[in-house]
């Protein structure tokens, strides 16, 4: 898979031009960034998609992809971020009645909070621009990936939308992001819990404890807010020991606001356990994937191996690179 980049390759011949974009983990501020705290995303390189796209030579759009193959005026509701995001992006380029024919591939899961909807988004958006031999603004990417978002998720904060598409981890907050520098490379491993997390549920669930008791929820918010922006310190400096233990204390807190499960506690624990510097839920919750902070290479492929004996169905290792 091919990792995101910014510029992607010129169109083909045959007139097929392509996107790619990769998928992320946040590693610290998930649930509190809805209500403005800070929060941290790594990008996921090596777990990717890839648009292709052509002008089509009937007069319809056509869309294949692991979930549908068809035209675009019969796609179903799963389909709709996909379809939004194609139509901003041509809108973007001024031509907004174009018909193509769009071809996704991506090795994201989704509903494991690894932000695959707004990669396939981005994917298609940098295609779109390819096909025009353009690249589109950050800002732009950025407009066309949440009107994508907004069909997926409702009212999204906005930090997969970024995440995605930013080569190197970010702080986001707000609606900005910002790049941040990276003292020594982190090596992390990602394990599936098997289940889909619903992060509509989960922030729903968060609101509501939020409403019925403010100044504990509130004093939690305000404290995995502190952690996160302890954390780009400690990812500036290179200081992995207090990462990790900085996600355990998040992951405790995430559960204090009822977005961990059973599956989820017993990954953290089996990665401690493991000799992992620390360990959290990663996302919405309620299901989707626990990240944990290796050593290095060595320790990764150990813990990798603890996590899946601890019922994890498949894991990934990624690493983010000293900049
Ligand atoms: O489940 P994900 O990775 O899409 O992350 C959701 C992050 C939340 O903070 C829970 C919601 C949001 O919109 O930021």
């Amino acid at each position: 898979m091919h990792n995101s980049s910014q510029t992607d390759p010129p169109p083909t011949a045959a007139g097929t031009a392509q996107g790619f974009a990769h998928a992320k983990a946040i590693l610290f501020g998930e649930h509190a960034v809805v209500y403005g705290s800070p929060a941290v995303a790594v990008p996921l390189h090596g777990l990717g998609v890839q648009a292709d796209i052509r002008r089509s030579p009937a007069q319809e759009t056509r869309i294949e992809s692991q979930l549908f193959s068809g035209t675009a005026q019969t796609a179903p509701e799963p389909m709709g971020p996909v379809v939004a995001g194609l139509r901003a992006a041509l809108s973007a380029v001024d031509d907004p009645d174009a018909e193509v024919e769009l071809l996704i591939r991506s090795a994201i899961p989704h509903s494991r909070g690894l932000g695959s909807s707004a990669a396939v988004a981005t994917a298609v958006a940098r295609a779109v621009a390819n096909l025009e031999a353009t690249v589109f603004a950050e800002e732009t990417l950025h407009e066309i990936v949440q009107a994508a978002e907004a069909v997926a998720h409702g009212r999204p904060s906005g930090i997969d939308a970024w995440a995605v598409a930013k080569p190197a981890p970010i702080r986001f907050q707000t609606g900005c992001a910002e790049t941040i520098d990276v003292g020594e490379r982190l090596v992390f491993v990602l394990a599936d819990s098997g289940h889909h997390g619903s992060t509509a549920e989960a922030v729903g669930g968060v609101r509501a404890r939020r409403d019925a008791d403010p100044s504990r929820i509130g004093a939690t918010i305000s404290r995995l807010a502190e952690l996160t922006d302890a954390a780009v310190d400690d990812i500036r400096s290179g200081d992995r020991v207090t990462i990790g233990s900085r996600m355990l204390e998040a992951h405790g807190l995430l559960g204090g606001l009822g977005v961990s499960n059973p599956t989820l506690d017993a990954l953290v624990d089996a990665a401690t356990a493991a000799g992992a510097h620390g360990a959290k839920l990663t996302g919405g919750g309620l299901g989707g994937c626990v990240l944990a902070l290796a050593d290095d290479d060595e320790a990764a492929e150990e813990l990798a191996e603890a996590l899946r004996a601890a019922g994890a169905p498949r894991t990934w290792t990624t690493e983010v690179r000293p900049t």
